[in-house]
């Protein structure tokens, strides 16, 4: 039974409570998340369901804000993008409109007019995709009139984008892989662990769009890396030590285990045919700034996406050493929002 994202949304949408009250505006925020255990690799590309479950954390008050027009005075949709009108022939918008797609029976007009901003950057490995069809996801529910489940919404938002799965929580999320074919067991939970003194540090080098897109880079890693049958199982363990590590505050696991399995991410990524390097000079040059620090007995790690732009993981006592030590840097602080610099 190989359920289409239009099946599944269906059968969850079908279901779901709703009310016929619905407005012709809505708005809603997700948080971007930074993956400590990767989700590389799909078992099934069309619905987005993972190899392995994944660990992430969710950066508090940087992420999307989308908010969505409902008219029947327009003739064709629109999408905005940190206020420029994106084009309708590009991917983005193609990929945005499939997602559309799962609800437009529900919508209460015939055209929509989405504005979405990112207060981050936008395709450079900061995940803007996950907070985009998180925040998406749920406007979109609200608009047609749907009191939807953490979960439900969670299982939607991955047939956006995989991660999307994860932005739908704040603090450390886990994503199930799941066994299931309809990929109904795969959905995101929140780990109910609070780690006020932990800092995040994004280090934005590079601010540009990335030429090969994580949904493609993935793909080809999987298909032709030869490092890639290591993956699931370094994956397996690193996920277990990362949730042991933040359950008992043991800050350097956290920090050894997220750095370690993104590195063997990468690893898997430069090694398939044609090479797929994220990294650009200033990305290892921050690498070994990392490693130089640690070596002079500050803890301090490093975690990447597919993008650029790393991300550093301390202790918020060491903030301003490190701000020193990068003067881009901005600090999040995924448990105290209201110290995010
Ligand atoms: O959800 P996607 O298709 O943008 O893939 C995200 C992949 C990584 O960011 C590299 C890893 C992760 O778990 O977020």
């Amino acid at each position: 039974m190989n359920l289409s994202p239009h099946e599944v949304a269906s059968n969850i949408l079908t279901q779901a409570e709703y009310s016929a009250n619905h407005q012709l505006y809505s708005e809603a925020f997700a948080p971007t998340n930074i993956a400590l255990c990767k989700y590389w690799g799909k078992r099934n590309s069309q619905l987005n369901l993972p190899v392995n479950d994944s660990l992430s954390i969710s950066l508090g008050s940087f992420g999307s804000h989308t908010k969505i027009f409902c008219s029947s005075s327009s003739s064709y949709d629109a999408i905005w993008l940190n206020e420029a009108q994106v084009d309708s022939s590009s991917v983005f918008y193609q990929r945005i409109m499939k997602h559309v797609g799962l609800f437009r029976e529900y919508l209460p007009r015939k055209t929509i007019n989405i504005q979405t901003k990112n207060n981050m950057a936008t395709s450079a490995g900061l995940a803007s995709s996950a907070s985009g069809f998180a925040a998406l996801t749920q406007a979109l529910a609200n608009l047609c009139g749907f009191n939807l489940s953490k979960k439900s919404l969670s299982i939607l938002s991955r047939l956006g984008s995989g991660s999307a799965c994860r932005s739908i929580f704040s603090g450390f999320v886990r994503w199930h892989k799941g066994n299931d074919e309809d990929g109904m067991d795969s959905y995101a939970q929140p780990l109910d662990i609070q780690w006020p003194e932990l800092g995040i540090g994004i280090l934005t080098l590079i601010n540009q769009q990335k030429k090969i897109s994580s949904r493609d880079g993935m793909a080809r890693t999987v298909e032709t890396s030869q490092l890639y049958n290591s993956w699931p199982k370094q994956a397996e363990r690193d996920i277990e030590e990362l949730e042991t590590a933040i359950r008992t505050h043991n800050f350097q696991k956290l920090g050894q285990t997220a750095e370690c399995n993104a590195l063997a991410m990468h690893a898997t990524m430069i090694s398939s045919n044609p090479p797929l390097l994220y990294w650009q000079s200033e990305t290892v040059s921050a690498m070994q700034a990392t490693w130089k620090l640690r070596e002079q007995g500050l803890p301090v790690y490093f975690t990447m996406d597919a993008g650029p732009n790393p991300k550093l993981i301390f202790e918020t006592k060491h903030q301003g050493i490190i701000k020193k030590e990068f003067p881009k840097v901005k600090i999040v602080q995924p448990f105290n929002h209201a110290m995010d610099k």
